[in-house]
């Protein structure tokens, strides 16, 4: 053989085997396509729950069909616009800071939160919930379902009481305020400042509460208005978190998930 006719051989053969390795990888990619597409439809809540915490910040279709399919299993449609409003905020939250986030504290039980708190925060993350209420028959209705190492509960009996919850850990992940007397909700919105890396904070709309006298000393905030009670989020040191709170929340006006 001549080097010139070696040299054509040598190509050809190239030529082959890439033609070979180009066509095998687009069938490959097919099928795992296929796969994903399967697996995405069939997959388990942990992986949504996953894939949320992970890719929060690359907008695409997936992101969108796990956040509502997280939506669809953990808070009932259409959305409720009043006692439930801040539904979303918290799943957004928890989903976020999932396991290793930390505490949480609960300012005021309710069906929505203290639900969802046990629910995804205590059953699933295993997370201390603490959860606190001025009304004993109510606080009971939830205790005497949901008490367990994991998930306490505290009567508050006087308003003084209020300042010593959440003394008792240096931090918390997330604080939710919903609890009465009114006038108190600013007060721990203050006082919380520095053991909280979020709070969620319901009934925002309502200036009688003057949440912004609190919410003032918080650099990173989020109102939520998708609803017609309102929700803020806010944190004194987590940029990135509130950030990526802010874009779930806000997907859910772009995908006009429905409400009431
Ligand atoms: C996904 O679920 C459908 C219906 O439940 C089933 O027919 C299909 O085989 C499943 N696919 C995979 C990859 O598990
Ligand atoms: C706890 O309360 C929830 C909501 O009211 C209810 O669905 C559930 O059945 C209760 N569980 C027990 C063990 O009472
Ligand atoms: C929180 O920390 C800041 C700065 O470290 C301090 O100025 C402020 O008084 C603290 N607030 C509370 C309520 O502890």
């Amino acid at each position: 053989m001549t080097n010139n006719k070696k040299y054509s051989c040598i190509i050809f053969i190239i030529i082959v085997l890439l033609t070979i390795y180009f066509t095998s990888d687009i069938i490959f990619s097919k099928t795992l396509l296929k796969f994903i597409i399967d697996t995405t439809s069939n997959q388990s809540i942990q992986h949504s729950e996953d894939y949320i915490k992970n890719h929060v910040q690359e907008p695409s279709d997936e992101l969108n069909a796990h956040w509502l399919r997280l939506i669809k299993h953990y808070v009932p449609l259409p959305l409720e616009s009043g006692y439930g409003s801040h539904k979303l905020a918290l799943l957004a939250a928890l989903l976020l800071t999932a396991k290793d986030g930390g505490p949480v504290v609960e300012m005021g039980c309710g069906y929505h939160s203290t639900l969802l708190l046990h629910q995804l925060a205590v059953d699933r993350q295993k997370r201390y919930v603490l959860s606190t209420d001025t009304d004993r028959e109510w606080l009971l209705k939830f205790q005497n379902n949901m008490s367990s190492s994991l998930h306490q509960f505290r009567f508050i009996n006087r308003v003084s009481e209020w300042n010593s919850v959440g003394n008792d850990r240096p931090r918390w992940s997330i604080a939710f305020i919903d609890h009465k007397p009114g006038e108190r909700r600013v007060v721990d919105i203050i006082r919380l400042i520095n053991m909280t890396d979020l709070i969620i904070v319901h009934d925002s709309e309502t200036a009688s509460y003057q949440y912004e006298r609190g919410l003032q000393y918080y650099p990173y905030r989020y109102h939520y208005t998708y609803l017609s009670t309102a929700t803020d989020v806010a944190s004194r040191t987590k940029a990135t978190l509130l950030s990526n709170i802010k874009y779930l929340l806000e997907l859910t006006i772009n995908l006009k998930v429905p409400k009431q």
